[in-house]
């Protein structure tokens, strides 16, 4: 920070409002003879350089809150707001990376799938684009392979490719649908670390979906927890009450049996009240 503005009176012992909240936002599908609640009043904020994750069982609407945020679904009750305004759309201030490894065109080189967002967004020039192409492409460790087409490439070098991608683009906000679901128990760990270590230098807000505690333990500052369809905000859970930084595995342990308790008893009394 510098410069003036933080000592303006306005400013001055407030905190920071948040770069991106959802405020009791209603999610719902449209299907031939139904209409299908995805999520209901769901909640939250999330502050710059958080590492914000959605944690819940498959089909709580993770997803879909998620495509919200992302501008490709409108709220149906609620809304979402960004810097301030209120989410019309999608936006090159919000970049998704999703769990599949054939998000990238194979016809064009590691280079070219790097830079192409951003000259299509019309907001980079040439030689910016290029620049900021070399520089994340660095960043993720991949610059011996950035003539490479990605057919050459394994999973998580895919992934590493959709992140600079996504990164360079330098959006508010990077959300993350599973990006690492689709890679074997190693590769997935490497990966956490390597986003994590990606973090620490650039320190990008992120916000990121899974069903893995492990991962949500791993990769998150901030969790929330979402009970079974239609998803609602079970809880929310700062990593720091946790003491996990200290690399004790006991506490890790605690942490992850405490949200398990959490999922698990509501998913029990979800299923005791749909036996009726
Ligand atoms: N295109 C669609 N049309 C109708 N219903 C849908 C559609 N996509 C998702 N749903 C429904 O909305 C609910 C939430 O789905 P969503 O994909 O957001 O869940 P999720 O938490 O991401 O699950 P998973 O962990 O399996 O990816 C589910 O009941 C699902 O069946
Ligand atoms: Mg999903």
């Amino acid at each position: 920070m510098d410069g003036m503005t933080e000592f303006a009176p306005e400013n001055f012992g407030s905190p920071a409002p948040p770069l991106l909240s959802v405020e009791n936002v209603t999610l719902e599908y449209k299907t031939p003879g139904r209409v299908v609640r995805a999520t209901q009043n769901v909640s939250f904020d999330v502050w710059e350089a958080d590492r914000f994750i959605l944690l819940g069982a498959s089909g709580c609407g993770k997803s879909t809150l998620l495509k919200a945020v992302g501008g490709f679904i409108a709220p149906r009750e609620g809304r979402i707001v960004l810097d301030g305004r209120t989410i019309q759309g999608p936006g090159p201030d919000r970049v998704v990376v999703f769990q599949e490894f054939d998000q990238l065109p194979p016809w064009k080189t590691v280079r070219e799938n790097v830079a192409f967002p951003m000259r299509v967004s019309g907001r980079v020039g040439r030689k910016e684009a290029a620049e900021r192409a070399e520089h994340y492409i660095e960043k993720v460790g991949l610059s011996r392979f950035a003539d490479a087409y990605p057919n050459t490439l394994s999973g998580g070098m895919k992934q590493r490719v959709a992140i600079a991608r996504a990164l360079a683009m330098e959006p508010r906000v990077l959300l993350m649908d599973e990006p690492f679901a689709a890679l074997d128990a190693l590769t997935r760990r490497k990966m956490q670390e390597e986003l994590l270590a990606l973090w620490e230098e650039v320190r990008f807000t992120l916000l990121f979906v899974t069903h893995s505690i492990e991962e949500a333990l791993v990769v998150g500052n901030r969790i929330a927890l979402l009970s079974p369809h239609p998803g609602r905000m079970r809880a929310e859970i700062n990593s720091h009450e946790w003491d996990l930084s200290s690399g004790g595995s006991s506490q890790f342990q605690a942490a992850a049996n405490h949200i398990h308790r959490l999922l698990f008893e509501e998913a029990v009394a979800v299923d005791g009240a749909d036996d009726e």
